[in-house]
C-alpha cells in the first residue's frame, strides 16, 4: 500500500472500456485506487474490470468493477453513482471520458438532429454526470477531470460539430471550477491531440486510404508519433494526486501537435490534414 499515490481513493471513469478511459483506469488501479469503470457495451466492461480486478489482487491494492452505463441517460449516470457509493462508500475523482467523434463532413452534411445527438453524448453527459456527482464528491474535496481535446483550440477540418462539443467541455470545465472552489472540488480538462485508440483505428478504416490517413496521424506531431492511452492516464492521475494546486486548466497532451507552423492551405484534393481527432 505505501507508495501507491491514489491508495484508498473511489474513481469514476465514463468510457473507461476502451481508449483513453481504458488507460485512465489501468494507471488508476496501478496507483491503487477502486475504480469503478462505466460504458454502454456490458461484454466489453465486465473484460476490463476483471482484468484490472486481477491487477489489484495482484498488488493487494485498489479495486475494480463495472457498471453499466449510457451516459446519454441521466437515470443510468445516477445509477452509476449510487452503485460506487453502496460498493466503495465516496466518490473522490470522475473522469467523463465518453465520447465519440463522427466521420469526417463539411457543415452542409450534418443535419442538426447529428449534432444534437452528439451534443447530448459528448456534452450533456459531462453536464449531468458532474451535477450529480458534486454533492459526494464536495465531501471527500475531490475533483473532476473532464476529456476535451485539442482540436477545441485549434478547430479541425470537417468537425464542426465535435469541435463545438469539446470547445464547450473546455469553457464547462472552467466555469465549473470558479464555483467549486469554495466546496475544495478542483475541475479540469485534458486535451488529448492524436491518441491511438480504437477511435482512431475507427477513422482509419473509414478513410479513402487507410495507410496515408494513419502516416498523417502520426506526422502531424512533432514527436512524431501518436500518443498512447497511458500517456493520458498518467496525466489524468498527476492531475488528481499531485497537482493539489491546479483548478479550471486545459492540459494538452498532443506531443507538440499544434506547434509550428506547417502546409493548411487546401488544395484540389483536399485539406493538408485530413486526420486528427
Ligand atoms: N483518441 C484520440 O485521439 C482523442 C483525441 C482527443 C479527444 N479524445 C476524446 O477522448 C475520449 C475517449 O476517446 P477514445 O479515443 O478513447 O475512444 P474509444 O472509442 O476507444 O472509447 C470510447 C469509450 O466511450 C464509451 N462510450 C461511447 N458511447 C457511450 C455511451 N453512450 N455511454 C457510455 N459509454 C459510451 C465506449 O464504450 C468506450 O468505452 C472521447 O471523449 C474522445 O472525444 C480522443
Amino acid at each position: 500500500m505505501v507508495g501507491l499515490r491514489y491508495a484508498g481513493k473511489v474513481v469514476i471513469i465514463t468510457g473507461g472500456s476502451s481508449g483513453i478511459g481504458k488507460g485512465c483506469a489501468e494507471e488508476f488501479v496501478r496507483a491503487g485506487a477502486k475504480v469503478v469503470v462505466c460504458c454502454n457495451v456490458e461484454a466489453e466492461g465486465n473484460a476490463v474490470a476483471a482484468a484490472l480486478k486481477s491487477v489489484a489482487q495482484a498488488q493487494s491494492a485498489g479495486d475494480a468493477s463495472f457498471v453499466f452505463c449510457d451516459v446519454r441517460k441521466a437515470e443510468d449516470i445516477q445509477n452509476l453513482i449510487e452503485v460506487t457509493l453502496s460498493r466503495y462508500g465516496r466518490v473522490d475523482c470522475l473522469i467523463n471520458n465518453a465520447g465519440w467523434h463522427p466521420p469526417h463532413k463539411p457543415i452542409d452534411e450534418f443535419t442538426v438532429e447529428e449534432f444534437r445527438d452528439l451534443i447530448e453524448l459528448n456534452l450533456v453527459s459531462v453536464f449531468n454526470a458532474c451535477k450529480l456527482a458534486l454533492p459526494h464528491l464536495r465531501r471527500t474535496r475531490g475533483n473532476i477531470i473532464n476529456v476535451s481535446s485539442l482540436v477545441a483550440r485549434i478547430g479541425q477540418h470537417q468537425a464542426t460539430t465535435y469541435a463545438a462539443t469539446k470547445g464547450a467541455i473546455t469553457a464547462f470545465t472552467k466555469a465549473l471550477a470558479v464555483d467549486e472552489a469554495a466546496h475544495g472540488v478542483r475541475v479540469n480538462s485534458v486535451s488529448p491531440g492524436n491518441i491511438y485508440t480504437p477511435l482512431w483505428q475507427e477513422a482509419i478504416d473509414a478513410a479513402p486510404d487507410p495507410q496515408r490517413c494513419r502516416a498523417e496521424g502520426e506526422e502531424a506531431q512533432v514527436l512524431g508519433r501518436m500518443g498512447a492511452a497511458e500517456e493520458v492516464g498518467r496525466l489524468c492521475l498527476f492531475i488528481a494526486a499531485e497537482a493539489t494546486f491546479t483548478t479550471g486548466v486545459d492540459h494538452i497532451i498532443s506531443g507538440g501537435a499544434e506547434l509550428g507552423y506547417g502546409r493548411k492551405k487546401p488544395d484540389a484534393t483536399g485539406p493538408a490534414r485530413p486526420s486528427d481527432l
